[in-house]
């Protein structure tokens, strides 16, 4: 451990730093990691002014959602850590209310066909490195104001009841904490088929956008660290790490 940084908080919901509203809970916590926060600090906001997603596109952040963000410190950086984020947010959330979600490779939370959230993991790495996996999710808010390109859909709206919300952090960190300590020691592979499950890209013909156009192709595997490994319509398979969107044609 460095000096100035403290011993990781014992569970990660404990002592939750929580705000009416900030400009977005990842800025905080960069901050607060570089100030020598723990492994395990929490910062959660009711609103978010100018909170953002993957790309710095905008996020809307509007009360009864659910806008928060962990300070992560490990030795290694974990491969392919989002769709870890994902996976074990997405099995929260089925085992709380009982309803199917699914993993849009790379970091997004669907269910009925339609977002209910996102990961988004921003870093430093080097001695006093520090990851800040900020997860956003519509809990209890309606899906009329938010961003009308992302097809959002909120819990409350599927399921017709509202969550508490301070419950439904407390323990859905209680899960994350459990899985991200277990990935420190299997790795990432451990949770390869639960990803490949959850992910409905597999084996489908998909469009992916990039920055410099976009292509279709057979989404056929996510490979070891994480990466959307693709057939492309001339038969060449490329490992895609990152797009701006991905869409079953
Ligand atoms: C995405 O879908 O691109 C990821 C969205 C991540 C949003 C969350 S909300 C909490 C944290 N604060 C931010 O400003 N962004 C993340």
């Amino acid at each position: 451990m460095s000096v100035g940084q403290k011993p990781a908080v014992e569970q990660w919901g404990m002592d939750i730093l929580t705000f009416d509203e900030v400009v977005s809970t990842n800025e905080i916590a960069r901050q607060m990691a570089k100030e020598g926060a723990p492994c395990g600090t929490v910062v959660s906001a009711k609103t978010q002014s100018a909170s953002y997603g993957r790309h710095g596109r905008q996020w809307f952040s509007p009360s009864g959602g659910l806008w928060f963000s962990i300070i992560l410190r490990s030795e290694t950086m974990l491969d392919g850590l989002s769709l870890l984020f994902a996976l074990w947010t997405t099995q929260f959330i089925e085992s709380h209310v009982g309803i199917d979600t699914e993993i849009y490779w790379p970091n997004d939370i669907y269910a009925q066909g339609r977002k209910l959230g996102g990961i988004l993991l921003e870093g430093v790495s080097g001695e006093n490195g520090f990851t800040v996996a900020g997860i956003g999710l519509n809990i209890n808010n309606s899906s009329e104001n938010l961003d009308a390109s992302c097809n959002a859909v909120s819990l409350r709206e599927i399921t017709g009841s509202y969550e508490n919300l301070d419950y439904f952090l407390e323990d859905l960190l209680m899960h994350l904490q459990f899985n991200y300590e277990s990935s420190l020691s299997f790795g990432f592979p451990a949770f390869l088929d639960d990803i490949r499950d959850k992910c409905p890209f597999i084996g489908k013909k998909v469009k992916i956008a990039l920055d410099n156009g976009e292509f279709d192709a057979l989404a056929e595997d996510i490979g070891k660290s994480g990466q959307l490994v693709v057939k492309k319509n001339d038969g060449i398979i490329e490992e895609i790490w990152s797009c701006n969107k991905i869409r079953l044609v």
